[in-house]
């Protein structure tokens, strides 16, 4: 006996189709995006931005300073070792998300 080929691609639809779902909601429940972004940060600047010595901390600053202090590292206007290459990888809405986030650490 032969199964229907139509019926073994409805299966690997229906397993792709499960598997999207099932990684969406699992996205939704795992780690907030920021926290991930800022993960990234803290591996320098220390658990929450706080500093880890010599690392500046990087937390309870204005968001509108932090994001000023970040384009100025991307653009080069404000000169560093890292930062510069650094800043450069955040989109707009990151470079808020992250200031948001850390001016409340
Ligand atoms: C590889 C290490 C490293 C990572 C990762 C890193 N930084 Fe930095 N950061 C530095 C260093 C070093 C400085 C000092 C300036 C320089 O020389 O680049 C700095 C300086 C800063 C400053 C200025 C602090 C001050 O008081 O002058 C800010 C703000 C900052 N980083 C934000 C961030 C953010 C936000 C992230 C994550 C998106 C991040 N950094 C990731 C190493 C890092």
């Amino acid at each position: 006996m032969s199964s229907s080929p139509r019926i073994a691609i409805s299966g690997v639809v229906a397993v792709l189709i499960g598997s999207l779902v099932f990684t969406q909601s699992f996205a939704a429940d795992a780690v907030p995006r920021v926290e991930l972004l800022a993960s990234m940060c803290n591996t320098c600047h220390g658990t929450n931005g706080k500093g880890a010595k010599p690392m500046p901390g990087i937390n309870g600053e204005e968001t509108d300073d932090f994001i000023d202090l970040m384009q100025a590292f991307a653009s080069g206007e404000e000169s560093a070792s890292i930062m510069g290459r650094h800043a450069q990888g955040y989109t707009e809405a990151e470079l808020k998300l992250l200031a948001e986030y850390f001016s409340k650490q």
